[in-house]
Order: structure tokens, then sequence, then C-alpha cells
């Protein structure tokens, strides 16, 4: 063993560590400014009794751990929280490099009436955020007053309010999340960049009104993955605006099923284009794998779309692409023209259809559907090949096409 001398290790402290002090000092500083807090929302006054509203104790968590430069978690432990008022996370004056919820309870809106969040848009809301991630949880919006409202044809029942929006967020996950009896639209996904839902599931009743699963509204590179939804419109609706859009492991019914649409409202609209369904399972909804656009004047447009195995079990419109959509049939545009559809596959699409015709594309003669590929479809209806019908539509059929 080398014995180094006293003047020895002077050399090498002056020589080696000096130099790399201030590198050290940052590093070490750096490493424990990067120490996780965790806050417990018991500790800031939430209460899990389910009747004492935990609304401003959650903005509270939520704002110190914004406004930490560490990152955050913010934890929910077991049991039932009131949340009786829009609840808005705004990520506006973030310092923290990521939040995280870890949730384990439930939170609630009020149950025994819609006054309370009936006119709200969103009830709980992600907002301007970067970098969060939310794991767990149950959303539970106590939608059938409000349906009733509504089911009863009063005139005077407030729209109803989403139950979870996340708005021009960026690198959002969502996880092993449950939305249970929205008032309105389940999820809204509006201008974001970058969003992952995994395991998040959905449910309310098939005719609960205007209960759409994950709506998607101007958002780029969205991924849904392994989800299973029941509800009472479309299981997910792809609005204007999205792009690079990917669907894996989605089980829906009841409910409308899978749409790209409804497009071309607007003359002047944001197209959606890249989107790729993969292994979705239809049970008993409305639809299957739809695109539905309006006969209006527009130059909006949807291309680049996969559907591809896709399990369908007594789906009433299993293909369809509707580009006369107009759902109550009451002054309907009917125009000839419509948004530009082109380079769809549908590949690996098998099951029973509802309805005698399971396949349909009707589009419009000033804007025909071009580039429609049918690869390995077998559709059944009653035991016997289901029927298709086609109108302005252009494209192949390889395989086997049933
Ligand atoms: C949280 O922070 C926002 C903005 O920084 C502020 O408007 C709001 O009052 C704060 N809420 C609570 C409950 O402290
Ligand atoms: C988000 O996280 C990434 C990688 O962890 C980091 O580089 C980035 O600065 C974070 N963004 C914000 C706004 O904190
Ligand atoms: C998404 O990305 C675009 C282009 O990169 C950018 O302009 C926009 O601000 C981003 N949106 C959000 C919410 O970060
Ligand atoms: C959601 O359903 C899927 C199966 O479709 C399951 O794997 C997942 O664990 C469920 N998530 C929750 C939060 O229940
Ligand atoms: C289409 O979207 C997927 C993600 O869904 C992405 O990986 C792929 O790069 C995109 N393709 C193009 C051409 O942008
Ligand atoms: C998707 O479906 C195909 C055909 O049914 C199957 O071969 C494949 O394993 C499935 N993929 C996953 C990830 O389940």
């Amino acid at each position: 063993m080398k014995v180094f001398r006293e003047s020895e290790i002077k050399v090498y402290i002056s020589m080696v560590i000096k130099p790399i002090a201030p590198v050290l000092l940052f590093v070490l500083l750096q490493y424990s400014s990067a120490k996780v807090v965790t806050y417990n929302v018991l500790s800031f006054g939430a209460n899990a009794n389910g009747f004492i509203d935990s609304t401003t104790a959650f903005l509270n968590v939520w704002n110190l751990s914004c406004a930490s430069t560490n990152p955050a978690i913010i934890y929910v432990p077991k049991g039932r929280y009131l949340i009786s008022s829009e609840l808005t996370f705004s990520g506006i004056t973030c310092k923290s490099k990521a939040i995280r919820f870890n949730i384990d309870g439930t939170l609630v809106a009020p149950s025994n009436t819609y006054n309370a969040l009936g006119n709200t848009e969103v009830w709980i809301k992600l907002y301007r955020a970067n970098n969060v991630t939310i794991s767990g949880g149950i959303l539970d919006a106590n939608g059938t007053p409000l349906w009733n409202c509504k089911s009863s044809g009063k005139k005077t029942c407030p729209r109803g309010a989403t139950t979870f929006g996340i708005y021009h967020s960026q690198n959002i996950v969502i996880s092993n999340m449950k939305s249970l009896n929205s008032q309105m639209f389940h999820i809204i996904i509006y201008a974001c960049n970058n969003t992952k839902l995994e395991g998040v599931n959905i449910s309310a009743p098939g005719l609960s009104p205007n209960t759409d699963g994950i709506h998607l509204m101007n958002s780029k590179d969205v991924t849904i993955l392994n989800s299973k939804i029941s509800t009472g419109d479309d299981c997910i609706s792809i609005g204007p605006g999205n792009s690079n859009v990917w669907i894996e492991k989605v089980v829906c019914g009841p409910g409308h099923g899978i749409s790209i649409g409804s497009l071309g409202w607007e003359e002047k609209e944001a197209g959606v284009q890249n989107v790729t369904v993969k292994n979705a399972t239809l049970i008993g909804s409305q639809n299957g794998l739809r695109i539905k656009t309006w006969a209006r004047r527009s130059n909006g447009f949807v291309k680049d779309v996969v559907f591809q195995h896709a399990s369908m079990e007594n789906v009433r419109n299993p293909i369809i692409i509707d580009a006369n959509y107009c759902p109550h049939k009451q002054k309907c545009p009917n125009q000839v023209t419509g948004v530009k559809i082109s380079n769809v596959v549908y590949e690996d699409v098998y099951g029973t259809s509802a309805t005698r015709v399971a396949v349909k594309f009707d589009c419009k003669k000033g804007k025909p559907c071009t580039g429609i590929r049918l690869k390995d479809v077998n559709l059944q209806y009653e035991g016997q090949p289901a029927e298709s019908f086609c109108s302005y539509v252009d494209g192949t059929a390889s395989g086997y096409v049933i």
C-alpha cells in the first residue's frame, strides 16, 4: 500500500479537489434541491368523510406544491372528499418541475343537487400545467339528478359540468383513474401536447345524456391505453385540430363508439390527422369505428387513419363514415360538400353487427372519400354475412372482406 506524505496530500487537494469543489457543491445542491416533498391533503384540512367541503384544502396543497422548487407529491388517502365547487389546478405560476398526485380516495360532487356545479364548465381542471402525473383516484360527479332533470323535459336544467378537463397543458400522465356518472362529458383534453391516459376507466348508464367518455380538441400526441368505457354518448370523440392520436386496447359499450367528429360545423376548421385505433373491443354500442361530419362547406379534413384489430359484438354500425351527420334530423344542412376524408384503413375488423348493414360509407359528391382501404373484414348479421352501403367512396378491398 502506498503511503502518502503530508505534502503529497496537500498537492492533491490543491490540484484536484479545489478546482472541482464548486462543481461538487453544485451537484450536491442540485441533488438536495431535487428532493421530493410529499404533502398529505389531510394535513391541509381536507376531510375524508364526504360531507365537509375539501375544495380549499386541495387548492392550498396545490399552491404549495406548485410554489416549491422541489418535485412534489400530493397524497390523497382513502376516503371520500366533497368537492362542491369548481377546482382548478393552475400551473401558470408553478416553479415545481413536476407534480404528482397519488390518489387512494374518491372525490365526490354534491349528491343531492346539480345546482352547485350545473353551470360550471369543468368540475376538476388542470390548466396550463406542465409535467403533472395523476395516479389512481375515483371522480364521482353524481350526475343522476341532472340527467333526471334533462329527461323530464324541463327547459331550465343547466348544461352540466365536464368532470375532468386538461386544458393548455403539456406532458400530462393520468393512470388508473376512474370517472363515474359525469353530468356532461367525463374527460376533455383541450389544446394539449403529449398527454397519456392509461387504465382510465369510465362509467355511466347507457341512457345518460351527453356523457361522452373522452373528448379531444386541438391536441397533439395523445395516447389512450387500456381503458374500459361504458357511457351514454361517444366512448371517445376526436374533435377538430387533433393529430398523432394513439388509442390501444380500449373496450367500449354501452356507448356511441369511437368517433372522429363531429367535424365540419365551422367553415374554417382545423383538420384531424394521424389517428391509430388498435385492438378496440366494442360491445353493444351504437357505433363501432365512426367518422361523422356535417354536410356543410368546410376546409376541414380527416386523413391518415388506421383502425386495426377491432372486435365487434352486437354493434349497430360497426364501420361507418357518415358525411351527412345530423343527429336530430332537424334543419340538416344537406349540402353536396363537407369535410375531406382520405386515407383511412380498416384492417382485421371482425364480429357481429346488430343491423343488416355493417359497413356504411356515406360520403359527399362534392368531396368524395378517397383512399378507403378494407383488409380482412368479417362482420356477421344473424349468422349471415352482413351488407355494406357505399356512396361516393373510392378505395380498395383486400384479404377476405365479408
Ligand atoms: C392559489 O394560488 C392562486 C394563484 O397563485 C391564488 O389566486 C389562489 O387564491 C390561491 N388559492 C389558495 C386557496 O390559496
Ligand atoms: C418537465 O420535466 C422535464 C424532464 O423531467 C424537464 O426537463 C422540464 O424542465 C420540466 N418542465 C417544467 C416546466 O418544469
Ligand atoms: C404545444 O406545442 C406547440 C408547438 O410546439 C406550442 O406552440 C404550444 O405552445 C404547446 N402547447 C402547450 C400547451 O404547451
Ligand atoms: C380499467 O380497466 C382495465 C381493463 O379494461 C384494467 O386493466 C384496469 O386495471 C382498470 N383500471 C381501474 C382504475 O380500474
Ligand atoms: C403519428 O402519430 C404517432 C403517435 O400516435 C407518432 O409516433 C408518429 O410519428 C406520427 N406519424 C407522423 C407521420 O407524424
Ligand atoms: C391485438 O389483436 C391482435 C389480433 O386479435 C392480436 O394478435 C394481438 O396480440 C393484440 N395485441 C394486444 C396488445 O393485445
